[in-house]
């Protein structure tokens, strides 16, 4: 089966990172015909930068890397140092970038490649606030249908949120960009808080980055190293939560994840509930289901294949 043409959307971010590698590390399962980065856990300047070193981190520095949006649709930019730290790939010591950005603004080259591709093979594959998926759907309506398929991080349920009482991070900074990716009418997978809390990373799922003892093992170790003392403080959890690699893993072994086919709305009216995904999960509504909205992964096979395919790089 031929790989799978993949445009990742991103605001590097450890976790972003992870997922970034493992979908490089995965040429038979996909093929990432560029990196689009937006503002979201650090400003765009440092999720541009982060992107490209995670490429020469991989050495594969002929992936195209391009700046998009610098702030969500509507609001002033929430950022999450807290989180990721001041760089936003706080933990290993990285050079800075060779490589330069493509010229070119993110939201063009998404409306570009989907319009030079065939009509459904190029799937979306946001990891970050949507504002660069929303932009490009709102200035090229047209490419709405050709998009094979939205498989995205973001939102929660059962978890409610990491952010706000009710928001999760990528959902709340941009919850207009949101309303208009899942209202679009594109297919969307959803890879909510509800699987990505059982992305764990503990110790000896750390120590299993280390023991590849290359530099992509360390790197990756030192970043959920420093990515989890958030989740563990907040949430008393045994390590960092791999959000985004719950992406692309997705695209390579479907099966590690199920959930259900719902309705998923955004609430960008209440200051209150703000960037809430209310997920119709028991189907009370007749509003017609819009998303695949996850929520359970098998965590040892998650885990498994990870390990496998960063050791590859
Ligand atoms: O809430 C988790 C999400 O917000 C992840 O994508 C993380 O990288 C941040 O962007
Ligand atoms: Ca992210």
């Amino acid at each position: 089966m031929a790989p799978r043409k993949i445009i990742i959307d991103t605001d590097p971010g450890q976790d972003d990172a992870v997922a970034i590698l493992l979908a490089l590390a995965s040429p038979e399962e996909i093929e990432v015909l560029g990196i689009t980065a937006v503002a979201g856990n650090v400003p765009l300047e440092l999720t541009a930068k982060n992107a490209r070193i995670v490429c020469e981190l991989a050495d594969h520095t002929h992936i195209p890397v391009y700046a998009g949006c610098d702030r969500p649709l509507n609001r002033e930019l929430v950022t999450a140092e807290h989180v990721h730290g001041k760089t936003g790939l706080d933990g290993p010591v990285l050079p800075d970038p060779q490589m330069p950005l493509v010229d070119g603004h993110a939201v063009d080259f998404i409306i570009e490649t989907l319009r030079v591709h065939e009509s459904g093979t190029v799937t979306l594959c946001p990891l970050g606030p949507l504002t660069n998926i929303a932009t490009a759907f709102q200035k090229a309506p047209d490419i709405v249908d050709r998009v094979q398929e939205i498989v995205l991080m973001g939102g929660a349920y059962f978890e409610v949120g990491n952010i706000t009482p009710a928001a999760e991070f990528n959902i709340y900074v941009d919850p207009e960009a949101a309303e208009v990716v899942f209202n679009s009418g594109a297919h969307i997978v959803v890879m909510p808080l509800d699987v990505t809390h059982d992305a764990l990373v503990t110790q000896q799922r750390n120590e299993a980055f280390r023991a590849l003892n290359s530099k992509v093992g360390h790197a990756v170790a030192e970043m959920t190293d420093f990515f989890e003392r958030f989740d563990k403080e907040k949430y008393g959890s045994e390590g960092a939560p791999l959000h985004d690699p719950c992406v692309t893993a997705y695209l390579i072994r479907p099966d590690l994840f199920s959930g259900r086919h719902i309705n998923v709305q955004i609430e960008t009216q209440s200051e209150l509930t703000m960037g809430m995904t209310v997920a119709d999960w028991w189907r009370v509504t007749k509003h017609p289901p819009n998303a695949m909205f996850m929520g359970e992964v098998d965590a040892e096979g998650f885990f498994a294949l990870l390990t496998e395919r960063l050791a590859r790089l």
